[in-house]
Parts: C-alpha cells; sequence; structure tokens
C-alpha cells in the first residue's frame, strides 16, 4: 500500500490530494492563486505565492489525511516561467503565466524558423510556449540567475535539485521531440544558448526527497508532469486515439498518438504525452484559452451570479446568437494571439439566457473543432471525448459537445483528474514491477451525454462557427 501527496500547480489555484492505493483520494487541500492581468497581454504570479499555495495544501491535505505519505507528486502548469537564483532559490522575476501574450515580438523575429521549430519540437511559434516567455523575460526583466518553468522552481525549493520532465520540456519550444533533449541551435535562435537548462527526468523517476510537509524521514519526489497529460493518464487515455478533454480555466484536448511523434498536418501542436517505464508516447493537443475565464467574464458582467446557475440560466436555444469565446486571443489551428471574441446575431428580443448558452455553445464548439481535427493526424476519427475539470459541472456545456461534436462524452468521476495522473506516476517510481495500467486503475463515467443533434445541424452550426472563428482570427475558413 502505498500514500502519495500529489499536488497540482495550476493557474487558478494549487490543489493538494492525499491518495492511498488501497483507499483513493483522503484527504484534499485547495488555495486559490491571483494571476495578474497587465495591459499589454502580460499575465503574471507572484512566485512566492505559487510556493506558500503548494507548502499550505500540502501539509493542510497531510494533516487531514493523518497519515505519513511514501512520495509527493507534482503536476504544473507547463509553459509558466521565472527567474531564480540556483544558489539561494530566490525568485528574480514575476511568474510570467502561460496566458502572456508579451512575447509576440519575439515570434514574429523569428518567423522564418518557424518551420525549423514546427519539424524539430513539434510546436507552433507561439507566445504560449516556454523558450518565447523566457527570452523575453531576459531582454525585459532580468539577466541574473538562471530562468526555468514553475516546476524547476518548486521543485529546487523542495528538494535542491535542477530538473524538469519530459512533458514539460516538451511544452518549450526547445525540445529535440524525437530524442526528447534540449536543441542548442533552438536555444540559439532565442537567444538561450548560454542559459544552464535543467535535466529533463522520466515522470516515473524520483528526482530528489523532501521534508517540506513533516514526517520523521525525507520523503521522495517524483511524478513530474505538466497538468494536462497528468489528466490524460488519469483519464486512461494509454492507448493511440484515446482523447480527453480539461474543462478549467482554458479547454485542453489530448489525443494519444502512440509511440510516433506526428507533427500535426492540421495546426496542433505534439508534445510527450508521458515518459515512464522506458516508454516516450506523444499527443497531439489542441487550446481553448478561455472557458473558466468566459464563464468569469459572464460573472463580472453580472449575467451570472456563479458557475453553478449556468444551467439554470442558459436558454434553451441561443435564437441565433452565435460566439467566438477568443478573449485571450485564438489557438490551435488558427494561432492569432491578437483575435478577439465575438457575440453576433443578438437582436431586442435577446436576453441573458441567449448569451450564456451561446457562451457555452462557443466553447463546445471550439473544443469539437479541435476534436476534428485530431482526426487528420490520428488516421481515424475519435470515437468517444473523455472530459474532467470544473466546467463538467455544467450539463449544458457537456450536453452541447456532444451534441456538436457528435461524440459521446464520458465525465470523469472524480474532481481530481490531474493530481491523480501524477500519483499514478509517483506509484509507478515507487514500485517498479507495476504497470502504468495498474497504477491508474479502473474508472467508470458517472454520466455519458449522448449526441441528440441530428448529423445535419450540428454540421451546420460546426460551418457557421468555423466561418466566424475564421473570420475573428483574420484568417479565411482553415478547412
Ligand atoms: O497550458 C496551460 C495549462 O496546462 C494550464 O492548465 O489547469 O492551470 O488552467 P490550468
Amino acid at each position: 500500500m502505498t500514500t502519495v501527496l500529489a499536488i497540482d500547480q495550476g493557474t487558478s489555484g494549487t490543489k493538494a490530494v492525499v491518495v492511498d492505493s488501497a483507499e483513493g483520494t483522503v484527504a484534499v487541500a485547495e488555495e486559490t492563486v491571483r494571476p495578474v492581468y497587465l495591459p499589454g497581454g502580460g499575465v503574471e504570479q507572484d512566485p512566492g505565492e505559487l510556493l506558500d499555495s503548494v507548502l499550505n495544501t500540502g501539509r493542510s491535505a497531510v494533516r487531514t489525511a493523518g497519515r505519513p505519505v511514501d512520495c509527493v507528486a507534482l503536476a504544473n502548469q507547463g509553459e509558466t516561467v521565472l527567474a531564480w537564483d540556483p544558489a539561494t532559490g530566490t525568485p528574480l522575476s514575476p511568474a510570467i503565466v502561460w496566458q502572456d501574450r508579451r512575447a509576440e515580438g519575439i515570434c514574429h523575429e523569428l518567423a522564418e524558423h518557424a518551420d525549423r521549430f514546427a519539424a524539430r519540437t513539434g510546436l507552433v511559434l507561439d507566445p504560449y510556449f516556454s523558450a518565447p516567455k523566457m527570452a523575453w523575460l531576459r531582454r525585459n526583466l532580468t539577466r541574473e540567475g538562471v530562468v526555468t518553468t514553475t516546476d524547476t522552481w518548486l521543485v529546487h525549493q523542495l528538494t535542491g535539485e535542477f530538473v524538469t520532465d519530459a512533458t514539460t520540456a516538451s511544452r518549450s519550444l526547445l525540445l529535440d521531440l524525437d530524442t526528447v533533449a534540449w536543441d542548442g541551435e533552438l536555444a540559439g535562435l532565442f537567444g538561450l544558448a548560454d542559459e544552464r537548462l535543467p535535466r529533463i527526468a522520466a515522470c516515473d523517476e524520483i528526482v530528489g526527497t523532501t521534508r517540506a510537509f513533516g514526517g520523521a524521514a525525507p520523503v521522495p519526489v517524483a511524478g513530474l508532469i505538466v497538468d494536462q497529460q497528468a489528466a490524460l493518464v488519469a483519464e486512461s487515455c494509454l492507448e493511440a486515439g484515446t482523447a480527453k478533454c480539461t474543462y478549467g480555466t482554458g479547454a485542453f484536448l489530448l489525443a494519444n498518438t502512440g509511440r510516433s511523434a506526428v507533427r500535426s498536418t492540421a495546426g496542433l501542436t505534439t508534445s510527450v504525452a508521458w515518459r515512464a517505464r522506458g516508454r516516450t508516447p506523444y499527443c497531439v493537443d489542441g487550446q481553448v484559452y478561455t472557458v473558466a475565464s468566459a464563464v468569469r467574464w459572464l460573472q463580472d458582467l453580472g449575467l451570472v451570479g456563479s458557475a453553478a446557475e449556468l444551467d439554470a440560466l442558459a436558454a434553451a436555444d441561443a435564437e441565433g446568437v452565435l460566439c467566438v469565446p477568443a478573449f485571450a486571443g485564438l489557438a490551435a489551428p488558427w494561432w492569432a494571439p491578437e483575435a478577439t471574441a465575438s457575440l453576433t446575431g443578438m437582436t431586442l428580443s435577446t436576453r441573458p439566457g441567449h448569451l450564456v448558452l451561446a457562451v457555452l455553445q462557443g466553447i463546445a464548439a471550439q473544443v469539437a473543432e479541435l476534436g476534428r481535427l485530431v482526426q487528420a493526424d490520428l488516421g481515424r476519427p475519435l470515437t468517444r471525448l473523455r472530459a474532467d475539470g470544473g466546467l463538467t459541472n455544467s450539463a449544458t456545456l457537456m450536453q452541447a459537445q456532444a451534441d456538436i461534436g457528435q461524440l459521446p462524452v464520458d465525465l470523469y468521476p472524480s474532481a481530481h483528474a490531474t493530481a491523480l495522473g501524477a500519483a499514478a506516476m509517483a506509484r509507478c517510481a515507487l514500485d517498479p514491477a507495476l504497470t502504468l495500467e495498474d497504477a491508474v486503475g479502473d474508472w467508470r463515467p458517472t454520466t455519458v451525454y449522448e449526441p441528440r443533434w441530428p448529423a445535419d445541424r450540428a454540421e451546420e452550426f460546426r460551418t457557421t462557427w468555423t466561418r466566424a472563428a475564421a473570420a475573428r482570427a483574420g484568417k479565411g475558413e482553415h478547412a
């Protein structure tokens, strides 16, 4: 029997979950973290707040569980970076969050190399990823210390080690996707050739030990992984062709492509799905940047009191109102960071309920489009979509997802998919005989949303919506 403290350090909060291999989730502690939205597309976090939230939630969950833990696992935001002093661990900059668009100019400067970045890293040259942010930070904030993703800094605080994992490295635009090694030439293009980059660990590797969460002896730290990939693991997307979408601050659809690091022909991105058990499967992914953030916008306008009210407020039909929820630009496959959101088709009879439904349908339509594009890279269509994250509580959103995507949507039974995926990796690290399948375990969806719209209605909606999205991106329809 093993007990893991799995910490999910995310954009809007940190969650610590104590997971027992026999009993399942035995304790949960959460803390909100507050990104600061700056004019000009800046999004920052206070590193001290991130570290405090990791320590506070971790200690609180261990206290509630009332038992020592055998291992600490950490899932991270993927592309958020900061500069810090490797001698003292002191932060030398704010954390520059994945949503930050200020590195757009650097990506423009490197545009002639976009194909080279795509071929080597599987990613699109876009400020979303970590290397453009590292370069921006070096040019604009400080040249001191090291500049890394937040996982490396947090793990250094816990263990003293200087390490990242293969999934996080694959979100940088600096990783050779096939060899899973840093690419010095690409680092040079960003002006990062002299940077000290962390060692790249496997997800099922013990990277050090910590006393930060109490206990008589130091506890191993293992199970380092990007939050989206952790959810992919937890939702048993362990075979090529399986896919999940996490509906959190944004929505992130990841589809397992197996051992082949396919370079997307559909405008999606390719990353390491996990590195464990001596294997490195890959995934393609697409992003909707604003999901809970779009609901928050509805709240700020006073149209919705809380996310729990969405279903009660949403009209049965949007009556022609259409939303492209590009409140922070458009990612795959449009890659238009400057795009803005739209709400069209309003008349004097439009009511808040129509706007609420239109926003939810817009989110579902964007995820559906990502799901459709995955088909080109997988060589076959998706047959189901697994779903987790806070907004899966909205039956209206989930039904719209099934209707517009024309796929059954399987709801994951726990609110802690990310932590559970990281915990599964940590259990593998502790027990070399354990298979990843056994570490993840079986689960059944709590609800399955079946499509209710006929295929022609879904197709008509999709066509109208993708035309509107292409217009927001200032491009013709991409497909
Ligand atoms: O790519 C960013 C994403 O992984 C962040 O996820 O849950 O912190 O919004 P979350």
